[in-house]
């Protein structure tokens, strides 16, 4: 049964990579038929995520929204935890993958974790939030910048973001930090495109100018099926300042006529 659900999602990989004239109707025609088969195949796939969680520490009564949630398979990690936060707000694209959350909501009978299907570039909750994550999914938002001027808006001062994913390095990356050779930077870029994934240089360097880094791993992980590979990803845990009030620092330039982003 294992081998012919990952037959299943190695088919749609393959052969039907997200089609539609929207980013919403890609995602959902790409992911409505794997959905029931994500979360065992993503296991393997998707790795750091169980310490990205632990790592960030959410406060008790906490505001956690995680953009880009899927079948919102993250908030398993919490295990009972998870009841000691305020809310819980689960963001996605995929009514298909939001589907299988909520029957997960359901079966743990969660009172206090709520599903969107909304973008992550527009997506407010309510109140501020405590933390904000995206896991594995800021590759697979086109506008990616909105998305973390997003995460950093509706963030408390001293909020956290968190970000798991994979990422290409530099061709010239700064000191201290890891080198991948052509080889590798071509092959990854050009094998996560095909299903519309986006491993980029610049997630890292964006994010360390918009938030203060806590933790920041790079890391390589295996892959289901490509026994000789290894898939760059990174770990990043930043906090926003304690004086940023609001708006991601590129928008308080932007508004003040500079045209630079910082
Ligand atoms: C690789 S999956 C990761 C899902 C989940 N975070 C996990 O770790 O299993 C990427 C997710 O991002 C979602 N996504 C992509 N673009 C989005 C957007 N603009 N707004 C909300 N969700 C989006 C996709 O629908 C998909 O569920």
């Amino acid at each position: 049964m294992g081998v012919l659900a990952d037959l299943k999602i190695l088919y749609r990989m393959v052969f039907h990579p997200g089609r539609g004239g929207s980013h919403a109707e890609r995602l959902e025609s790409f992911y409505a038929a794997q959905a029931d088969h994500y979360d065992s195949f993503r296991r393997r796939l998707l790795r750091g995520r169980e310490e990205l969680w632990r790592a960030l520490g959410i406060p008790e009564g906490g505001v956690w929204v995680d953009l880009g949630a899927g079948t919102g398979a993250n908030a398993e990690y919490f295990g009972p935890g998870i009841e000691r936060l305020k809310v819980v707000h689960l963001v996605d694209l995929s009514p298909s993958l939001l589907g299988v959350a909520q029957r997960r909501i359901a079966d743990r009978d969660w009172k206090n974790v709520v599903t969107h299907v909304a973008d992550a570039t527009q997506f407010r909750p309510d109140e501020p939030a405590d933390v904000v994550t995206f896991s594995y999914s800021l590759t697979m938002i086109p506008d990616w910048f909105a998305a973390l001027e997003n995460a950093h808006a509706m963030l408390k001062p001293g909020g956290k973001v968190g970000v798991v994913d994979f990422y290409v390095s530099r061709k010239f990356p700064p000191p201290g930090f890891k080198r991948h050779g052509t080889c590798s930077r071509l092959f990854w870029t050009y094998w996560f495109n095909y299903d519309n994934v986006f491993p980029s240089p610049d997630h890292i360097p964006y994010l360390q100018r918009h938030f203060k880094a806590v933790l920041l791993e790079e890391r390589r992980a295996k892959v289901p099926y490509l026994p000789l590979a290894k898939a760059p990803y990174y770990i990043f845990v930043g906090q926003k300042g304690a004086e940023d009030r609001g708006a991601c620092p590129t928008d308080a330039l932007a508004a003040a006529g500079s045209g630079e982003a910082s």
